[in-house]
């Protein structure tokens, strides 16, 4: 459990509101009817990463107007220094066999691209149909590893950024939109 802070400086670190959450909701009917569009008719599976992508699987799975399954899981990577060992031990894994679907996983933020990377060299060697990634928010500046989506919905500086799903010290997630944090206030 993380430290209970008073509820004025809960509310102090929240800098500024980045994303509105009409922002989100526009962008978000936008991603879905592209999925929707280009997946109609196929097998499609969103698999989630938790916790962070919980809140944006939950309203773009509702902005998709096709046929589709949804799975989670819970992964953990190593690594030694900057670099990816490619070593990902699963928590929690999916319940369905992902070489029936399409599968799109679908993620809060892309930093360094590292777990989403080992989550992605995983799934692809389970031989889904085919893989794609759609993630709500793009820090391209702090990349390590090579990795982009094929779906971005925000591209954001190197801020950190809480709310909609994103924490701080498992905080913040409850927040409907984007906000800078802010330390020590
Ligand atoms: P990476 O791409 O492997 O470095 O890790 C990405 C994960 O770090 C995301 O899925 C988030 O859980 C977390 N993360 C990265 N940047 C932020 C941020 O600005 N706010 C909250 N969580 C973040
Ligand atoms: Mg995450």
């Amino acid at each position: 459990m993380s430290e209970i802070k008073s509820v004025e400086s809960w509310r102090n670190n929240i800098k500024r509101v980045l994303i509105t959450e009409e922002e989100i909701k526009e962008a978000i009917k936008k991603a879905g009817k592209e999925i929707s569009d280009s997946y109609d008719g196929r097998p499609i599976l969103l698999v989630s990463i938790l916790k962070g992508a919980f809140v944006f699987m939950a309203d773009l799975c509702r902005a998709i107007t096709v046929p589709c399954e949804i799975g989670f899981m819970c992964a953990k990577s190593y690594y030694s220094g900057t670099v990816s060992s490619g070593i990902v031990q699963i928590t929690m894994d999916l319940d369905q066999d992902v070489s029936n679907y399409h599968v799109i996983i679908v993620e809060d933020i892309i930093d360094t691209g590292r777990t989403l990377n080992d989550v992605a060299d995983l799934l692809r060697a389970r031989n889904p149909l085919s893989l794609r990634i759609v993630t709500l928010l793009d820090k391209p500046s702090r990349r390590l590893v090579d990795i982009k989506a094929d779906i971005t919905l925000f591209t954001i500086e190197d801020l950190f950024v809480i709310g909609y799903g994103l924490d701080c010290g498992e905080m913040y997630r409850n927040l409907p939109y984007i906000a800078e944090f802010e330390e020590n206030k």
